[in-house]
Formats: C-alpha cells, sequence, structure tokens
C-alpha cells in the first residue's frame, strides 16, 4: 500500500495563511475545494444545510446521494454516529487517518441533506495534511465529495481541479497530486456483517485479517443489478470522459491486436483514438498512449488523470486494457466498468 508521500504540513510549499484564508470559508458556511490523499475533495460545514446545499449545486448532484463526513480526530466520530462496533474500532485503529470510510447509524446533529435522506452516516479521517489542517482550522466536520462535475471522473490534479471548477465554489486549495488517485473504501459497518459499498485502496483482504469476514455488495461486482447498490453513488453514471471508453479483455498479444485493429477501423471514420495500458505496452499501440503504471497502484493513482488527459487531446474512443481483479485491482475495475458504461470486448 502506499503511504501518502507528505507526512508533515511543514514539508509542503504552501503558505499557512492561505490554509486559515480558506479554513475561515469554510466556517462561515462557504464551500472550499481541498486536496486529499484520494482525490479533491469539495468541502462544506457538514452540519450546515444551507452550506451543504452549495455542495450539490456546485457538482450538479442528485440530492439522494449521501456525502462523506471528514473529521480531524477520531474521537468526534461520537457526536456525529451511535453503535460504533468492536470491529469499527479495529478498523479504524489501524487505518485512520487513510482512505477508509465507515457507515455508521447517524446522530440527530447530522442534517438530512448531509446523509441524503438515510439514517447513516459515512465519516472517514484522511491523512493528507492539507485536509487534516484546513478540517481542524476550520473547528467543524467536513461534508466533501470528489470536486468533480457530478458523472465526470474524481479530479487528482490541482490544475484539473481549477479547469473544471473555477468559478463554482468560493475558494481552491491547489496541493499537488493525490497519492492513491482512487475515493476511499467505503464499509458499511450497521450491517450484520461488515459490508464494502465501493473498493478502494484498503481492500477486502487487509480488513479480513483484523475483523473477520468482509463482504462486498453483489451488485457492485456485476452480480447484481446495480440499480440496487446499497451506496446511492454507485447507481449513477460515473467517471465519464467526453470519449466513449472501451475495456479490451483476454490474452495479453490478443488485446494488443483487436485493440490496434480496433484503432484503423475507427480512425477510417476520422475518430481520434487513445489507449490506456500497463507501462510495458506503451510501444505496442497506435494512437495517443497513455501507460497507467508498472504495478495496481500506480495505475489506480494515474487512472482518473489518463481519462482527463484524453479529453484535453479530444480523444473520441479510448480503449483500456483490463487489470487483474485482486486488492487494489478490484477498486480500478469498478471505476473502469463504469467509465466505460461496462462495455467490454472480450477477445
Ligand atoms: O476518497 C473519498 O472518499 C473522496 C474524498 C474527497 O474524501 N470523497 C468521495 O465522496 O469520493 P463521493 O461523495 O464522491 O462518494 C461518496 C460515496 C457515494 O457513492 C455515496 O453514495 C456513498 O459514498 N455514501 C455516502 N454516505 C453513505 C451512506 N450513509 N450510505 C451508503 N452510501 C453512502
Ligand atoms: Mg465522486
Amino acid at each position: 500500500m502506499i503511504k501518502t508521500l507528505i507526512s508533515n504540513i511543514d514539508e509542503l510549499n504552501i503558505d499557512k495563511e492561505e490554509i486559515k484564508k480558506h479554513a475561515d470559508l469554510l466556517a462561515k458556511g462557504k464551500t472550499v475545494i481541498f486536496p486529499t490523499e484520494t482525490v479533491y475533495g469539495l468541502g462544506a460545514n457538514a452540519l450546515d444545510e444551507e452550506a451543504v446545499k452549495k455542495i450539490y449545486e456546485a457538482k450538479g448532484r442528485p440530492s439522494d446521494n449521501p456525502l462523506i463526513v471528514h473529521i480531524y480526530n477520531e474521537n468526534e466520530i461520537n457526536s456525529l454516529a451511535t453503535d460504533i462496533s468492536e470491529q469499527a474500532k479495529k478498523l479504524i485503529d489501524e487505518f485512520w487517518p487513510g482512505p477508509l470510510t465507515m457507515i455508521f447509524k447517524k446522530k440527530d446533529i447530522v442534517p438530512q441533506r448531509t446523509s441524503g435522506g438515510l439514517d447513516t452516516v459515512a465519516i472517514r479521517m484522511p491523512s493528507h495534511p492539507i485536509a487534516r489542517e484546513i478540517i481542524r482550522q476550520s473547528g467543524v466536520p467536513i461534508a466533501a465529495p470528489s470536486a468533480n462535475i457530478s458523472g465526470r471522473p474524481s479530479p487528482t490534479k490541482g490544475e484539473h481541479v481549477c479547469e473544471e471548477m473555477n468559478g463554482r465554489v468560493s475558494g481552491i486549495i491547489v496541493g499537488g497530486d493525490c497519492d492513491f488517485g482512487l475515493e476511499s473504501t467505503v464499509i458499511d459497518m450497521t450491517s450484520e456483517k461488515p459490508m464494502i459499498l465501493r473498493p478502494g485502496s484498503i481492500t477486502k483482504e487487509q480488513m479480513e485479517v483484523l475483523i473477520g469476514e468482509v463482504l462486498i455488495d453483489p451488485s457492485i461486482e456485476g452480480k447484481a443489478d446495480i440499480k440496487k447498490a446499497k451506496a446511492p453513488g454507485m447507481k449513477y453514471t460515473h467517471y465519464s470522459p467526453n470519449g466513449d471508453v472501451y475495456i479490451v479483455s483476454g490474452d495479453e498479444e490478443n488485446v494488443i491486436n483487436k485493440i490496434n485493429s480496433l484503432i484503423e477501423e475507427q480512425e477510417a471514420n476520422n475518430l481520434k483514438c487513445g489507449v490506456i495500458c500497463k507501462n510495458k505496452n506503451i510501444d505496442k499501440y497506435k494512437g495517443q498512449v497513455i501507460g497507467l503504471g508498472n504495478n495496481l497502484e500506480e495505475v489506480g493513482s494515474n487512472l482518473f488523470n489518463s481519462l482527463i488527459e484524453m479529453d484535453k487531446k479530444n480523444i473520441d474512443v479510448i480503449y483500456s486494457e483490463a487489470f487483474s481483479n485482486t486488492g487494489v485491482g478490484r477498486a480500478i475495475m469498478n471505476r473502469l466498468m463504469k467509465s466505460a458504461g461496462y462495455k467490454v470486448i472480450e477477445v
């Protein structure tokens, strides 16, 4: 697992006044975008209905899709949620601060608008020093979805977030690239057995070592109707670049040949094609090629960024290699499948 690269706020080339200014905006009920170790987040005071409303407006997000509440100190959980199990405490000890979101029964202090009308609340304690500092200084828990317009890939680079969200929020703190590049793992701790509602960098296997069996919502693995997904956000079209994404899966040599022949066909129709692949295969493809990395962690951290880069190159059709569906690969394939609208070409 990649640990966040920046461990100390003093190591960051960022003006402390800048953080204070933005924390004050949050305290006043405004919206601020800031980096986290997963993706950039679009924050507002989680306990202020009017502030939270601005998040939904800025993103164009459906109002039944609940938000994650970000806290600075793990004790804050007790003012927001009830029935914190021993299993949850073990996960907190091991993975907080970090890319794990847990769902609990909510207390009344959490507004319905934050929880999308549910009686549960999603809570996460991020590890990125800017995220931590801005939450601490604002003095309130911060609701923050990924800082993209609803349906688009989540931004993991400061320049992308500025291009997409400038003018939609009261402030943006640019703080470099996000390490993990995939949103946090979401796990429901209210069910009899803990259940992953969204896979992420903290894997089922890592959690099972600590707390025994962890289930995965069958609808996100393609085993049941996606409309029945327990995390409302998983039902919506998501992570979609402007180009049409296809996953090509099978024996590696066949995949490479298939993608190159598809590109030839598409280019004959005047369509611009792009490929996203493992670094070792970069030279084997025609068209605009982006290597995602040498291992699954690197692929996860570069995936959304590559989709946004394809848009910048005005690519019409994007072909992606498939990745292993184990460990972090589960999160990668989940996001990739959604961005492709589940279009897979088997070869
Ligand atoms: O890494 C992350 O989690 C990022 C950064 C900014 O912290 N945030 C993020 O938030 O990805 P968002 O809003 O884009 O995704 C939250 C997901 C959605 O799928 C939502 O439906 C689900 O969590 N969720 C939130 N509260 C829930 C609840 N009470 N029950 C079930 N699902 C919930
Ligand atoms: Mg999102």
